[in-house]
């Protein structure tokens, strides 16, 4: 820990307790635990990931830390709290279930907050700590403290884009999962994970959000990973705890052994674009295909897809192996 920011872990460690407490312990925190019980999460995962309630009352947690000792200009730093015009310390997170966010040493150094009651649409659905001098959220990868170890013995490990995501799956007997804090992957976290294991395997939401992070997040790992880089298609826009909870634990690692590769991805992810009933259309697919043939590193996979294309289309193999050349030759 650094010895100039030991407050912020300091207060963020008790607010953690305090949360914590008043989810599982308190008459208060029934109706958030009853949510998280109908979400099928058990009472023990509840204690791995350590998650909590924040009191609709502001006054609690204030005079929780103010009593501990620090000062406010500490609970403003922490991001916890914001100071009012009044002078009066605000908390950020109120009637919300509290995720503790932990660093890759496990200090919480920040929260996610996720509303639970049916009238409460109008709000976001997680609010999440500002960032602050230890929090920088395009860094924090969430569970790869519990993950480490797992992800190095398995030499594997799944990127998800949800907190629920990694819990279900961790619920589901994979401990090798981590999430990267919603929306895609930056290339800090691509390094950071490149760095443990040579296989990664993107696992986000089946919907369009989640398969535009998908494309964005090969793009970003193209030059600074020499990882394998898988992905995970769920069908019918299902989010992997939704698609474990609907079709079982083992019908996901039938997805698991279905993962496609960066060229299989955007081949359909182009594909919807084009009328492939229109013979314009369809060979401007085609171009497009050899184009991103052309793009593929390993010259096994690329002749593989050659293959495939020439099968599928009735094409001349000499002719297609000479356009992706000739796409790789011109590309700057
Ligand atoms: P999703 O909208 O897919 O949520 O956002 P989810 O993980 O499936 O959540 P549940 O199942 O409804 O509880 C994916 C991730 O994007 C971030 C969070 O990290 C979330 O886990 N996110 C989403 C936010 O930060 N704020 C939001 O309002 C929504
Ligand atoms: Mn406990
Ligand atoms: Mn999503
Ligand atoms: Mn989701
Ligand atoms: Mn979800």
């Amino acid at each position: 820990k650094q010895q100039e920011f030991s407050y912020l872990y300091d207060i963020h460690e008790k607010a953690n307790d305090f949360y914590h407490y008043y989810l599982m312990s308190t008459n208060n925190g029934a109706e958030a635990y009853d949510y998280l019980i109908q979400r099928q999460l058990t009472k023990e995962v509840l204690e791995v990931f350590q998650f909590g309630l924040a009191p609709n009352n502001s006054q609690l947690l204030v005079q929780y830390l103010q009593k501990a000792g620090f000062t406010s200009e500490q609970l403003v730093d922490s991001g916890i709290f914001y100071m009012a015009d009044s002078g009066e310390l605000i908390d950020r997170f109120r009637n919300r279930i509290m995720i503790p966010l932990r660093n890759s040493r496990g200090d919480v150094v920040a929260f996610s907050g996720r509303v639970f009651q049916e009238n409460s649409e109008k709000s976001a659905k997680y609010l999440n700590s500002p960032e602050t001098s230890i929090f920088k959220k395009g860094k924090l990868i969430y569970n790869l403290d519990n993950a480490r170890l797992p992800i190095r013995n398995q030499n594997k490990v799944l990127i998800a884009e949800g907190y629920m995501d990694v819990i279900s799956l961790y619920q589901a007997g994979y401990e090798n999962v981590v999430a990267s804090m919603g929306t895609s992957l930056s290339e800090d976290q691509l390094k950071q994970l490149s760095k443990m294991t040579n296989t990664l395997i993107f696992a986000f939401d089946g919907d369009d959000a989640g398969q535009k992070a998908t494309s964005r997040a090969f793009q970003t790992a193209q030059g600074i990973t020499n990882a394998e880089i898988k992905a995970i298609q769920i069908p019918n826009k299902l989010d992997p705890d939704e698609w474990i909870k609907e079709h079982g634990k083992d019908s996901f690692q039938q997805l698991i052994n279905q993962c496609i590769s960066q060229f299989e991805f955007n081949r359909d992810f182009f594909k919807k674009d084009y009328n492939l009933n229109d013979e314009y259309e369809l060979a401007q697919y085609i171009e497009k295909v050899i184009e991103l043939i052309s793009q593929i590193k390993s010259p096994i996979e690329q002749q593989l897809r050659i293959n495939d294309l020439v099968n599928e289309y009735h094409l001349s193999e000499a002719i297609i192996t000479e356009q992706v050349n000739r796409a790789r030759d011109i590309r700057p």
